[in-house]
């Protein structure tokens, strides 16, 4: 397969890139972030990014954007230009073409008021991150073809140059909810999900076999990671009040079968991953 990954120098777009460059041929982007071997483009020189898109690649993965809750929050214009206008300028440059387009998108789309959600479930986001996703999906998916949406929950594990997940635990202290819950995805499984999964058109959910809370998934990485900061149990309402996070966000499918490892599983790999980079010298 030949793909294009927008957002290749991200969080979750560097796993992917390491994921799925081994089987297929992966031109990756980036931005602010200069990566050897990545193109740079910024999503709104609509010129630049049409060009791109337009090099007949099979599959087009959209994984960049503005995700931080609180710089969306702030910045509600630049949030709409990136996470949403960026998708009908890629359905405009792969109108005549048989490129699919595979946009990644958010739990945040619901409000956190249900015990599970599926595909089926209607949404409700309650912040402008969120609503920008709903958007996204909406343009992505009222165009009809052969497009498909993959929303996922939190991620966790480690990526080759935005280290966000793991950059949580940088000071002393790392605070985390007790009263936020999820089926994280472990970023690893992220590449084989899509590989067995972008094939679908439409909608799909994808997450991780287990619900744990916050603070059961933050201490249990300090912990197999022998990581030096202190894991201290918070109050979601006491410490993030704006703006508003969900507080449980369990991702189901009713269209597919597959899982993420559950969180043992998960951090046994780390583990082992932090092992064998220590032994290298
Ligand atoms: N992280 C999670 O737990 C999570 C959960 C659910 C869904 N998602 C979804 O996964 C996707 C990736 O999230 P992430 O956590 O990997 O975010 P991230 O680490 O912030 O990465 C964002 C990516 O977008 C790029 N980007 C930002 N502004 C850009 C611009 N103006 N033009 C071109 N590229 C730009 C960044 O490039 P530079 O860094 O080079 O500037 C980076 O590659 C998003 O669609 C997000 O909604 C993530």
């Amino acid at each position: 397969m030949k793909i294009l990954l927008l957002g290749a120098s991200g969080y979750v777009g560097g796993a992917l890139w390491r994921g799925l460059s081994p089987h297929h041929t992966v031109v990756g982007t980036c931005s602010q972030r200069t990566v050897p071997g990545l193109v740079k483009v910024d999503l709104r020189d609509e010129a630049a990014l049409s060009a791109l898109v337009g090099q007949g690649f099979d599959l087009v993965i959209h994984a960049a954007g503005l995700v931080d809750l609180a710089s969306a929050e702030a910045q509600p214009a630049l949030a709409h230009a990136l996470n949403v206008h960026s998708v009908q300028v890629l359905l405009t440059a792969v109108r005549h073409t048989r490129t699919k387009i595979l946009l990644l998108s958010s739990d945040n789309v619901f409000d956190g008021t249900g015990d599970v959600y599926t595909e089926e479930d209607p949404r409700a986001p309650v912040n402008v991150y969120g609503r920008t996703k709903c958007a996204a999906e909406d343009v992505l998916l009222s165009h009809g073809g052969g497009h498909l949406v993959v929303r996922i929950p939190l991620v966790y594990g480690r990526s080759p140059w935005a280290d966000r997940f793991m950059a949580r635990f940088s000071a002393a202290v790392t605070r985390a909810q007790t009263d936020v819950v999820c089926a994280p995805l472990y970023l690893p499984s992220l590449a084989p999900a899509l590989e067995e999964l972008w094939d679908h058109r439409g909608l799909l959910h994808v997450a991780g076999a287990e619900v744990v809370t916050r603070y059961e998934l933050m201490s249990g990485v300090a912990e197999a990671l022998r990581l030096p900061t202190r894991v201290v149990p918070v109050r979601n309402d006491d410490v993030f009040t704006s703006p508003r996070r969900p507080e449980r966000l369990v991702l189901r499918s009713v269209h597919h079968g597959f899982l993420g490892p559950d969180v043992e599983t998960a951090l046994a790999d780390m583990a082992k991953a932090k092992g064998s980079t220590e032994e290298t010298p």
